[in-house]
């Protein structure tokens, strides 16, 4: 469906039913598939023919919602799992491991923060934390010969800040590794990194994609582009035999477009298990028929509530991407021009007391550890997610005592800030 635009494919992509089929993607809820002989599962299992045997490698609802995702991202080959943290580690791990290191922007969400800087440090992985607007001297000086891939998320969960895709996908091919980048927050309907220069996209399903809070669910999608083949050296895994698998060369036998994604169902979903439930697969495809139309309603929400607060006596600050004057403002131009998403964060005078007086109030905006989702939810991430920092770390980890989440959902704009009204007065 290369020929049709995002809003097509978000509706009509991936499944493609065959005369007499089932016009929606149907759920294959089953462990297994049935063969006639020994030989053709053999076959299976080596690699050699494609198909079914075991859903925790691969299952036909996911790879149909998964060839949905790739083709909103322009990639080549995409695979589902369980869950974002999941499709995360899975997009690193499968080209660094034990004596590897990896450069990361700082500003990610604080799952994939710990996921880099504790649990896979624990693995062996070094990683260098960059800020994403450090100077092309800063980023270069990260970089090491052990260096295996580099990692940002388009907009940060909850920094808000903008991943200058096209100068990261530079410093890393200058060191002859991929950009991998986090897209949950723009989706492919505002932003495609593969088309900036970025090699490898992933993604928490559960914020947008499925937008109802229904499924917690991830995706990996390869452009498909990088040349693994020019550095063997660096990626052995990808260029050289697979012991584990009779010897194949993943490259030479899936092309650059298939390499990557092969590898990792192969290997790591055989290993690690993680695979996305069909049903959850189902769930999540039901998100992106409208992913489209949810996502212009969201950006709109997020930039007039954020102009809304930007104007009220009792806001101390406001941030959002596409909030003229917002320090991300002009990379947004640049990478989100229609729109970036619908989280906003804000202050209020009157510091943390005021931050719980005001959540305490809000009736349409309710407290939930949730992003991204259609009904309107709101975090004060000092109360939650980071409680257990006092006002001198959090100030010092850059999330003020005073900082409220707030995520748009896609109800009236106007009720969203009548909401905020009502509550502000209260402070
Ligand atoms: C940008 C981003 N990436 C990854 C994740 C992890 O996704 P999940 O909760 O689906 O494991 C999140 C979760 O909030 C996120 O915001």
């Amino acid at each position: 469906m290369a020929t049709h635009s995002v809003d097509t494919v978000c509706v009509q992509g991936g499944w493609r039913p065959g005369d007499g089929d089932p016009r929606q993607v149907p759920i294959y809820q089953n462990t297994t598939w049935k063969y006639d002989t020994s030989e053709h599962m053999g076959k299976l299992f080596d690699l050699e023919e494609s198909g079914y045997f075991y859903t925790r490698l691969a299952n036909p609802t996911n790879d149909a919602v998964a060839a949905k995702i790739a083709e909103l991202e322009g990639g080549t080959a995409a695979m589902l799992t369980s869950s974002g943290q999941a499709a995360n580690f899975f997009a690193v791990f499968n080209i660094a491991g034990a004596g590897d290191h990896v450069v990361a922007s700082s500003a990610i969400y604080g799952g994939t923060y710990n996921l880099l800087a504790h649990t896979m440090k624990r693995m062996g992985l070094e990683c260098t934390f960059v800020d994403p607007h450090c100077s092309d001297e800063e980023l270069e000086a990260a970089f090491r010969p052990n260096t295996k891939c580099v990692f940002g998320e388009t907009i940060a969960n909850p920094a808000l800040a903008v991943l200058d895709i096209e100068r990261f996908a530079a410093a890393a091919h200058a060191h002859g590794v991929p950009l991998i980048v986090d897209n949950t927050f723009p989706t492919p309907v505002l932003c495609r990194p593969l088309e900036w220069g970025a090699d490898i996209v992933t993604h928490s399903t559960t914020k947008y994609m499925d937008g109802h809070a229904a499924s917690v669910g991830g995706a990996i999608v390869d452009g498909g582009k990088f040349d693994w083949t020019a550095y063997p050296e660096k990626f052995p895994g990808l260029c050289l035999p697979d012991e584990s698998y009779h010897g194949v060369v993943y490259t030479e036998r899936f092309g650059l477009e298939g390499a990557f994604i092969t590898k990792a169902t192969a290997q790591l979903m055989r290993d690690l298990g993680s695979i996305q439930s069909p049903q959850n697969a189902f769930l999540i495809n039901l998100g992106l028929e409208s992913l489209h139309l949810r996502m212009a309603r969201h950006a709109e929400n997020g930039r007039k509530v954020a102009e809304y607060l930007a104007a009220h006596p009792r806001v101390a600050w406001v941030r959002h991407p596409s909030l003229e004057g917002d320090a991300e403002f002009e990379l947004a131009a640049k990478y989100l021009p229609q729109g970036s998403c619908g989280v906003v964060s804000f202050g209020v005078a009157g510091g943390r007391a005021a931050a719980e007086t005001l959540m305490k109030n809000l009736k349409l905006g309710q407290i939930a550890t949730h992003v991204a989702d259609a009904r309107t939810c709101v975090l004060h991430p000092a109360n939650a997610t980071h409680r257990q920092m006092n006002d001198a770390e959090l100030a010092a980890a850059g999330i003020g005592a005073d900082l409220i989440r707030l995520s748009c959902g896609i109800e009236a704009a106007d009720d969203l800030i009548a909401d905020l009204e009502q509550a502000l007065a209260q402070v």
